[in-house]
Formats: structure tokens, C-alpha cells, sequence
């Protein structure tokens, strides 16, 4: 017979949004701003794509360290521990490192010391990819609690040149803390999508390519290709426009619902004339759609968590709702989400959140405490560390 323990145990298997947190650098980059170095101009930024401003990193602000703070104001919101975390995802195009991952970097500085993590590449599609999968794992027992991020440092990839797409781009960070529960709703069914046929449309290469370029020579710059966003906007634009629809109409069909169950859609947030179009197709009001798009551009895998974040600040969810999550953009990947919103976030009074905070900086301290007795072990048994070896092979070339 299965005791009560075992059964709680694996009957949390709805995934259930928990916890939800965003960080938007400092630093916020006008149109005008813009229109002093290339040829463009706040009129024409505005009414083409519905972007004023972005924002953008600080030097010591990273894709990993926004990561950080919008997954440590999500757990404050859920109220969870770090080490209650077993599963981290990142979505990202932007990573400081092929390896370690944004992921990993993200799990040190939380000390979430029971969680698996990894990044994810889905481009704008990322967050809702992560949301799916991290939801599947709950569904199958194999995790509790999850977090799934989107974080990206655009500004450090864009050519500042190419007026037709420096002007989209800006940083930041989302994201959403999801607990498995007996209780029917939260992530309710996905989709996800892809087109590799389409990679060439928009593209951001990991390394230098040299000699060959797999895309076309249209992406090299003086025989190699450099580390800047490519894309075919007009093309990207039709792409868009005609993948919305059909994969919010698909999720919902695997939902048993239908649009007229939905009360709010966090699209990925890429021009307001898409999501108009989108709306168009969908025989909706545009304003069934969220957009903070004047505020924050476009920040890929960031963008939806980040609206997400706006889209409750605004009082625009309320327990029972469903709400859609849908992603496009470069692979080609699409993607969306059903879910059912059924938290009301509690306040968090000052002294907890201090009380959080400190809980980072004892990470930081466990974290480093780890790296000094690694490096002593490693030196106590004669093993050269990377550095040492780094070092010697200088003195050796010299
Ligand atoms: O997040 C990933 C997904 N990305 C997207 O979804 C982006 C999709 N694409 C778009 O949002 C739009 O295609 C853009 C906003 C990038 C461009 O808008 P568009 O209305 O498609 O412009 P276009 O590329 O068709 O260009 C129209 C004209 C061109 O001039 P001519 O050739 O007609 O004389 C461009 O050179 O606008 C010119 N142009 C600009 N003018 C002033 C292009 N960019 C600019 C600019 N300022 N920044």
C-alpha cells in the first residue's frame, strides 16, 4: 500500500508559476540617443517598431549577474530557499562563456546547491522552450521546484552601425520560479517549433569562423565573421506574423481551450506593427496582447519574463486567469505556453528582503571558501590548477 508520504510525493506534478522577478540595467538608451550616431530618428524608431528607450549594461553588469538578481527577486516572491531549487535553466544568446554556463554561474551565486543547471540556445523562443521543459521535468516527478531564466547583454553583440537593427535591441533579465503541486493548473500544455531552413534570416555566430562561413558570405566582415547580429527584418517580420497564430491556436487546442479563454498573452516583445498584425489574425483586440515594448525594447529570451513582470506590477493577472507566453525569433524557433495564473503575490516586507539578500552574500562566501580549498588541495597533492598551467606555458613560449 502506498503510504500518504508517497503519494504527496509524486502527485506534484502541476507546474505551477510561483515566483516571478526582472532586473533592467541602470542605464536606459533613448532613441535620440541613437539617432546622434546613426541615421535614424525617434519618429521613425517609434512608429516602425513601438520602441523609445532600452536599457543597457553597466561594464561590471553581465549576463549572468542580471540573471542573479531577477532569479533572486523571483525567489523572494515564492518565498522559497535556494537549496528547495533543483533545476536552473537559462535561456540565453548571450553567454560570457561557452562553458561554464550562464546557468551554472546563476546556481553559485544563489547557492542553489541541490540544483541541476544548464543553458538553453532557442534564441527569443528561450524562455518558453525552458518554461516547457522545466515543467515537463516537474511533471515527471524528476524535480520539485525550478527556476527558468531569459537574460541577455544585446549591447554587446549588436554592430552599432547597422541602423536596422541597433536600434531594436536593449538588456535585461526575467524570471519565473515554478513549484510542483497536486493542485490542478499552471503550465497547462506548450508547443514548440522549429525551422533550421530559416537560420541564415537571423543569426549572431559563437565564435570566429574562419575560414568558412556556414551561412553565406553575406555575414563575413573582412574575411571573418564578427561576433554582431545579422538579421533579414522584413523577412523575420513576415515570419512572425505568420507563426503566432497558428502556435497560440495549436497550444490551446492541446489546452481544450479556446481564445476566448484567454485573458492576457505575454508575447515576445519584438515591434508593436507584429503584434498588431498578430491580433489582426487572431480576430482579437490588440490590447489582449501586453507590451512593454517603449520601455525595454527587445531583449530576446529576456523579453517575456520582463513583460511578465510589468504585466502583474500593472495589475493585469488575477488568480484563474489564463495567460499565454509566445516566442519567435531566430533558429527559426517559435514557441508558446498556456498557463493558468493562479497566485496573488504576497508583500514582502523590508526586513525579509534584506534578510534574503544576506543569504547571497553567505553564497558568495561558501563559493569562495570551496575555490581556496580546491587550490589547496590541488597544490597539497602536486596537481597543477588551469592557471598554473597557463602560467608555465607562457614562461615556456617566451
Ligand atoms: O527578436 C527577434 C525577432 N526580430 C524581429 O521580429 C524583427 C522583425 N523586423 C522588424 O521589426 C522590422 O523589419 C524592422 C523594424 C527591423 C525594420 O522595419 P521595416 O518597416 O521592415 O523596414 P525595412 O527594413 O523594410 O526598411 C524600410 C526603409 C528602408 O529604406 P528604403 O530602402 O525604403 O529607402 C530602410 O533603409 O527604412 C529604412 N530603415 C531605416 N530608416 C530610418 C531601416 N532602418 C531604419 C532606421 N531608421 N533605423
Amino acid at each position: 500500500m502506498q503510504r500518504y508520504e508517497e503519494i504527496a510525493e509524486t502527485d506534484m506534478k502541476n507546474a505551477h508559476i510561483v515566483g516571478w522577478g526582472s532586473f533592467l540595467p541602470e542605464r536606459v538608451l533613448t532613441n535620440d540617443e541613437i539617432a546622434l550616431t546613426v541615421d535614424t530618428s525617434n519618429e521613425w524608431i517609434f512608429t516602425r517598431t513601438g520602441i523609445r528607450e532600452r536599457h543597457i549594461a553597466a561594464t561590471q553588469e553581465t549576463t549572468a549577474t542580471m540573471a542573479f538578481e531577477a532569479a533572486a527577486r523571483a525567489l523572494a516572491v515564492a518565498d522559497l530557499h535556494p537549496s528547495q531549487i533543483e533545476l536552473i535553466i537559462v535561456a540565453t544568446s548571450t553567454p560570457e562563456y561557452i562553458f561554464p554556463s550562464t546557468a551554472c554561474r546563476v546556481q553559485d551565486y544563489l547557492g542553489a546547491r541541490r540544483a541541476g543547471a544548464f543553458d538553453l540556445s532557442a534564441a527569443c523562443s528561450g524562455f518558453v522552450y525552458g518554461l516547457s521543459v522545466a515543467a515537463q521535468s516537474i511533471a515527471t516527478g524528476s524535480v520539485r521546484n525550478a527556476i527558468v531564466i531569459g537574460t541577455e547583454t544585446l549591447s554587446r553583440v549588436v554592430d552599432w552601425e547597422d541602423r536596422g537593427t541597433c536600434i531594436l535591441f536593449g538588456d535585461g533579465a526575467g524570471a519565473v520560479v515554478l513549484k510542483g503541486s497536486s493542485i490542478p493548473g499552471g503550465v497547462m500544455a506548450s508547443t514548440l517549433r522549429s525551422d533550421g531552413s530559416g537560420g541564415d534570416l537571423l543569426s549572431l555566430p559563437a565564435v570566429y569562423h574562419n575560414p568558412v562561413p556556414t551561412l553565406g558570405p553575406e555575414y563575413l566582415h573582412n574575411g571573418h565573421q564578427k561576433n554582431t547580429i545579422r538579421m533579414a527584418g522584413r523577412q523575420i517580420f513576415r515570419f512572425a506574423t505568420n507563426v503566432i497564430s497558428d502556435v497560440i491556436e495549436d497550444v490551446l487546442k492541446k489546452a481544450e481551450l479556446t481564445i476566448d479563454d484567454v485573458d492576457l498573452i505575454v508575447p515576445h516583445q519584438a515591434n508593436r506593427r507584429i503584434i498588431e498584425t498578430a491580433a489582426k489574425k487572431l480576430g482579437v483586440p490588440s490590447d489582449l496582447f501586453y507590451v512593454n515594448l517603449d520601455k525595454a525594447g527587445n531583449t530576446s529570451a529576456a523579453s517575456i519574463p520582463i513583460a511578465l513582470c510589468d504585466a502583474v506590477d500593472a495589475g493585469k493577472l488575477a488568480p484563474d486567469d489564463n495567460v499565454i507566453f509566445v516566442g519567435f525569433g531566430g533558429g527559426l524557433t517559435w514557441a508558446a505556453s498556456v498557463v493558468k495564473w493562479d497566485v496573488t503575490p504576497q508583500q514582502i516586507s523590508r526586513v525579509d528582503r534584506e534578510w534574503k539578500r544576506a543569504r547571497y552574500i553567505a553564497a558568495r562566501g561558501r563559493s569562495r571558501v570551496r575555490k581556496i580549498s580546491r587550490r589547496w588541495g590541488a597544490k597539497l597533492a602536486g596537481s597543477p590548477t588551469p592557471d598554473a598551467k597557463m602560467k608555465d606555458a607562457r614562461k615556456k613560449a617566451d
